[in-house]
């Protein structure tokens, strides 16, 4: 067994996040806009996703590296067949204590009860607006807030206790309707959390002056209910959070582009034909796949994982600021890795 692998800056991996399937039922603008990405765009086909068998083998192989927590995400995660199935065999591997999934909720009602059997922990929802156009407009026309609600409360029946709720705020399109939904949510168990707008993919088109800072939400949040700092449970999480002082629950902001948090990130990712991503902005990926399939061994593979972590010295979003601006440059998608 492999000393658990640090980075050039001594960071660990602790956190995997896989991506089941590259397809969404969503076409977000922010990423997966409908009339930007290549009409001929080809999504994986099934032999070039990973099996099950295979996701598992490499979660079995990671958590050997110290991996314990997993997220599965997608594009949409639940367009993936049988998931519940991956979830029952990812929560029997040693060392792995936490199960999440990240979706835009809309399969969750039809899932939410045998993703519980089968071990998933915590799920987290994308929720942009309460109002029904706006939601409509960033749901890229294909989704209705109204399945978001329904995905929650199908959630909380099958007995997943608080969610997370992410929002990623958008100015002049859905940053008026954040009182809202922090109205609407707090005092419940769930957690709101508001994304600045990120430069994630090639596709979305981003500008800076479309992002909405955090400070900026947080002020005019706390002007309404009075906020105080927590602090963050782990030094590698990605959002800041509050509390209402009037017992309201807790808020979130992730601030990747105002307030970036690569000091100690220890994320993976893993596409879902098998690539191995350090950095959410990376613009190619370790083929894990062609490992697997060319009849290496777990030493052999858990070996290849340890060299390429060891390598690492991504820290994108600090060096965003130093980017000149205009550059075009390979960058995987974000639904391809699932955020
Ligand atoms: P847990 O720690 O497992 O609870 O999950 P999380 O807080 O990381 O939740 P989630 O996956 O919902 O992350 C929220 C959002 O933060 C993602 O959708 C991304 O937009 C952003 N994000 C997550 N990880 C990173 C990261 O490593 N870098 C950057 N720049 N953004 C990230
Ligand atoms: N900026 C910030 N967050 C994004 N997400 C997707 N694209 C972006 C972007 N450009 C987030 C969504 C969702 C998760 C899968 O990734 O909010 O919660
Ligand atoms: Fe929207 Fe998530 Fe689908 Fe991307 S993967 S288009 S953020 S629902
Ligand atoms: Fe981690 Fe890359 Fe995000 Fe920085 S930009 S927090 S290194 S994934």
């Amino acid at each position: 067994r492999l000393e658990p692998p640090q980075d050039r800056y001594r960071r660990g991996l602790t956190d995997l996040r896989i991506s089941v399937v590259d397809r969404c039922n969503f076409r977000c603008p922010y990423c997966l806009p409908e009339d930007q990405y290549p009409e001929h765009h080809a999504f994986l086909d099934k032999q070039a996703r990973l099996s099950f068998e295979e996701i598992t083998r490499l979660a079995r192989i990671f958590a050997g590296l110290g991996v314990h927590k997993i997220r599965l995400t997608g594009g949409e995660p639940l367009l993936r067949r049988d998931l519940p199935v991956l979830v029952r065999q990812l929560a029997r591997i040693e060392g792995i204590a936490d199960i999440a999934m990240t979706s835009n909720g809309v399969l969750l009602p039809r899932f939410a009860g045998d993703l519980r059997a089968a071990g998933l922990q915590r799920i987290t929802l994308s929720l942009d607006s309460l109002d029904a156009g706006v939601f409509r407009q960033l749901s890229g026309n294909r989704g209705e807030v109204a399945e978001v609600l329904a995905a929650i409360a199908a959630a909380e029946r099958a007995g997943f206790g608080g969610l997370k709720l992410n929002c990623v705020v958008l100015r002049g399109v859905n940053e008026a309707g954040v009182l809202d939904l922090v109205e609407h949510f707090r005092a419940t168990p769930h957690v709101l959390r508001f994304i600045e707008y990120m430069d994630v993919g090639t596709l979305n088109g981003w500008q800076r002056d479309r992002v909405v800072p955090s400070a900026e939400l947080l002020e005019r949040i706390a002007a309404r209910w009075p906020l105080s700092p927590l602090r963050r449970a782990h030094s590698h999480d990605v959002a800041e959070r509050y509390r209402f002082d009037d017992g309201g629950g807790e808020i979130g902001f992730i601030s990747s582009v105002t307030a970036p948090f690569c000091g100690d990130c220890s994320r993976a990712r893993l596409s879902a034909d098998g690539k191995l991503y350090t950095c959410l902005f990376a613009g190619s990926g370790f083929d894990l796949r062609s490992l697997l399939r060319d009849g290496s061994s777990d030493e052999r593979i858990s070996a290849a994982i340890a060299d390429c972590w060891s390598r690492r010295d991504d820290r994108y979003s600090e060096q965003r600021a130093l980017q000149r601006a205009g550059t075009v440059e390979e960058r995987v998608e974000m639904f391809a890795i699932g955020g």
